[in-house]
């Protein structure tokens, strides 16, 4: 069939789209560029706020709108969202076919051979659900081929899963437990994207730093760091870390190999230790602190992001203004602030009433302009400097030529500047809050690693 898959949400929906892209070609299926050129739609999907179920919630209803009109096509809900009741729900009510949770997604050929098959069979409107939250020995084996060539940044997902059990969260739920990938496939696909001229691997995980923590076999994820980068990226970052398990051998890896780059996304979630505790993060507003610390005394250059969710219920003024002077103190780089977005079936919603919006987006708003000042003062450490920035595409105003640097700042030069997209050494001329300005002094060719100047 001629497949067309949109993918929503985070880095490891990209991935996971490129092995059922995979796994539609090896099965016989076309990938077509257009919605309206496919007889199969394949939607993968986010469930961890409301908003993003909204959006599939809107493209589903345009599709039924075509159908209705005589457009013969066949719908699957894939990724969370097919996992949860909402899902299921949803795909009632707009008649979707398929339904393939995010540890199924290597069923998907076979899916499409049971709907076709039992299509011709009983001649009606039949639905296949795949869902399987058991990984092992499956999904965390397969091997996803490398992204096409000219690829120059490639995910490469060490785990799936998560253990904790935040209380806002849903993605327990979605993805299971905790599996970590075993070593051997990792470095493989690893070695086969660096072949194909990848430049910068990143590594993907909900919680990349319990990487092991299920398999006395395997590594830590430090030592997984250091296996990673001796295969000869000039970059490697990982995401997500979990400040529980963020342990001093992870800073040491990072301080200590040239090629696993300064950069650590750290999510912190909230300031204050009452809503820490409501929310079951695990760690208190000191322990962040003293890893933020610590980051920054061995890896000065080092850039920190963060996630924060503002007006978790039960969330007053004062936990609100702890959330603002934990900001003074851990100076993030940047940050993706999220109101709190209630999910059915998870424990939050079950048990915490909901602030109302107004007060969300009022504390959002506030957050937004700490979190301005702060960006801007972290970009402004880098001017005057040199920093390596992998130049990727033409900026939409076409005048530029966006990329990002070892320390994952958005980084614009002139377009002119640029005879091919590659790591560029650039001199940065002045920051904004969301990006650095500057100019090419020089390109590496063939991913050779240039000196950073500071
Ligand atoms: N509401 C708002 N933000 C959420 N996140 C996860 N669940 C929710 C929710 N229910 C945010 C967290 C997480 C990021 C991926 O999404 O900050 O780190
Ligand atoms: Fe969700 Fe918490 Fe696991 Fe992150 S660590 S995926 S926020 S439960």
């Amino acid at each position: 069939m001629r497949t067309h898959v949109i993918t929503h949400g985070c880095q490891m929906n990209e991935y996971d789209t490129l092995t059922i892209q995979s796994e539609l070609v090896a099965g016989g299926h076309d990938l077509v560029d257009h919605p309206s050129d496919a007889e199969l739609i394949l939607l993968n999907t986010c469930a961890v706020r409301g908003k993003p179920v909204e959006k599939v919630v809107s493209i589903l209803g345009d599709l039924r709108k075509e159908r209705r009109a005589g457009r013969d096509v066949v719908i699957g809900l894939m990724g969370c969202l097919a996992q949860l009741d909402e899902g299921r729900d949803l795909a009632d009510k707009f008649g979707v076919d398929l339904l393939v949770g995010p540890g199924a997604i290597t069923d998907i050929v076979p899916a499409i051979e049971a709907l076709e098959q039992a299509r011709g069979s009983r001649g009606r409107e039949p639905r296949v659900r795949v869902d399987r939250l058991a990984f092992r020995g499956d999904l965390v084996d397969h091997l996803t081929p490398p992204p096409p060539p000219g690829t120059l940044t490639g995910y490469l997902t060490i785990m799936r899963g998560c253990d904790h059990h935040c209380t806002y969260c849903i993605v327990p739920q979605t993805r299971g437990p905790e599996v970590s990938r075993p070593l051997a496939a990792i470095v493989h696909e690893a070695e086969a994207m660096r072949a194909q001229g990848v430049d910068e691997v990143v590594l993907l995980g909900q919680n990349v730093n319990s990487y092991g923590r299920d398999d006395p076999g395997l590594p830590s994820f430090a030592e997984l760091l250091r296996a990673v980068a001796a295969v000869g990226f000039p970059r490697v970052k990982f995401t997500t870390s979990h400040p529980m398990n963020f342990t001093s051998d992870v800073i040491d890896a990072i301080a200590e190999t040239a090629n696993v780059c300064d950069y650590v996304h750290l999510p912190v979630q909230s300031g204050s230790d009452r809503v820490l505790r409501r929310m079951a993060r695990e760690y208190r507003r000191e322990r962040y602190l003293d890893i933020v610390r610590e980051l920054r005394e061995r890896v000065p250059d080092v850039v920190l992001t963060t996630d924060i969710i503002v007006g978790f219920p039960g969330e007053t003024e004062e936990d609100f203004e702890q959330t603002l002077s934990l900001y003074d103190e851990a100076r993030f780089d940047a940050a993706y602030m999220f109101a709190y977005s209630a999910r059915p079936g998870t424990p939050a919603h079950a048990r915490f009433e909901d602030l109302p919006r107004e007060i969300k987006s009022e504390r959002l708003g506030r957050l937004v302009e700490r979190q301005k000042h702060w960006s801007l003062e972290g970009n402004r450490r880098f001017e005057g400097r040199e920093v390596r920035v992998l130049v990727k595409e033409l900026g939409r105003d076409g005048a530029h030529a966006v990329g990002h640097s070892d320390q994952h700042h958005t980084v614009l030069v002139p377009a002119v500047q640029v005879k091919r997209m590659g790591l560029h050494a650039v001199r940065v001329e002045h920051a904004t809050p969301h990006a650095l300005y500057g100019g090419v002094v020089g390109a590496a060719s063939d991913g050779v690693a240039l000196p950073l100047a500071s």
